[in-house]
């Protein structure tokens, strides 16, 4: 891939801070803060500064890995009792997308085997968030592989929300295709969805795509039915907040609409990503906690109001998209076609 691939997150390398860039700013301004406390991190996943599942997940990890930080001078047992409770918090920031949950367990795990002492305790946790890192490049590059197989060339992807470099470690999910078609020199353009209320594909998508110089389109989220119906696309490459064992996946709301519009003009509808974003313990759709958020998202539009004061708002993060409208899903170890049945990683 030609150009420089994006590091939403990164841990230091005493694990005392991590980087993050802070995508509320994007794309008037490319912001990074250095972060040093766990709330400080927590905070940042609920505000959307960091964002994007396996992002969250990454960001999970390096907050427990500065937690660790304040207990190396005590036992194994005293830090992992602690670390357990931190970890809880951080897990709670934000409760669709699996991966914050799945990192915070997995490096609790690789905790728990430290028998020694809290130092041990915290290198073991730095190393392991350093891995769930790598592990998610490695991740978006094959789930790059898998899907660019499925596109024509040249091709046109509608996307929805941001599922690219600012969602992972990498070159995304959903645009990791994208980028290495684009890498190999087919042709590839993007119709991005705006993403309302938070607007998502139009700051994040359209930012990073134009920046690689891949072709972007920006169409508001009500219009994408009207723009399959009157031009060519080939496919939808969509993320993932969770994947339930049935298939059923939760995405950014508006995913679910765009799934419909795309079978009702026969344009094939993907889902992309690693293989930790399916969740074997949530059977079906209906189990997926959906995250609320706060109605102002809805009610102000960059900081004006523009609907009625007093007036209900109804503001869910995510939707789920059922199986059925689901063509493939796409991860790092292939392409899964429906009947989809999950079974334990
Ligand atoms: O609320 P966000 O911006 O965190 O929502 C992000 C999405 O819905 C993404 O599509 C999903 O996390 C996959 S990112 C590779």
């Amino acid at each position: 891939v030609t150009h420089a691939a994006l590091v939403p997150v990164m841990l230091a390398a005493d694990a005392r801070s991590v980087r993050i860039i802070d995508q509320r700013r994007l794309p008037a301004e490319f912001v990074e803060r250095e972060l040093h406390m766990v709330d400080d991190v927590i905070d940042a996943i609920q505000t959307l500064a960091v964002r994007g599942a396996p992002a969250i997940g990454i960001a999970g990890a390096a907050a427990m890995a500065i937690a660790a930080q304040d207990y190396t001078m005590v036992d194994a047992r005293t830090a992992l009792v602690n670390l357990r409770l931190i970890g809880t918090r951080v897990a709670a920031a934000r409760p669709t997308a699996v991966n914050l949950r799945w990192a915070v367990d997995r490096v609790l795990m690789t905790a728990a085997r430290v028998t020694s002492d809290g130092a041990a305790v915290a290198a073991a946790i730095a190393a392991d968030a350093q891995a769930i890192r790598d592990e998610d490049l490695a991740m978006s590059a094959a789930i790059g592989t898998h899907a660019l197989a499925l596109l024509p060339d040249p091709a046109v992807v509608m996307t929805h929300c941001n599922a690219g470099g600012l969602a992972t470690a990498g070159l995304g999910t959903a645009l990791a295709p994208v980028y290495a078609a684009h890498a190999a020199g087919r042709g590839i353009s993007v119709v991005a969805d705006e993403t309302r209320p938070l607007l998502q594909g139009a700051r994040l998508t359209a930012w990073e795509l134009h920046r690689a110089g891949v072709p972007v389109t920006v169409i508001t989220d009500a219009m994408g039915a009207a723009y399959m119906a009157t031009h060519a696309v080939d496919a939808v490459f969509v993320g993932a907040d969770r994947i339930a064992a049935n298939g059923d996946t939760a995405n950014k709301i508006g995913t679910y609409a765009l799934a419909l519009a795309a079978r009702a003009h026969g344009v094939p509808f993907y889902v992309l990503a690693p293989w930790s974003t399916i969740d074997a313990d949530t059977p079906s759709g209906e189990h997926i906690v959906i995250e609320h958020r706060g109605a102002d998202e809805v009610t102000h539009v960059a900081g004006t109001r523009t609907v009625p004061d007093g007036v209900a708002v109804w503001n869910p993060a995510f939707d789920v998209t059922p199986a059925a409208l689901i063509t493939a899903i796409i991860t790092d170890r292939g392409v899964h076609r429906s009947p989809f049945a999950v079974g334990p990683a």
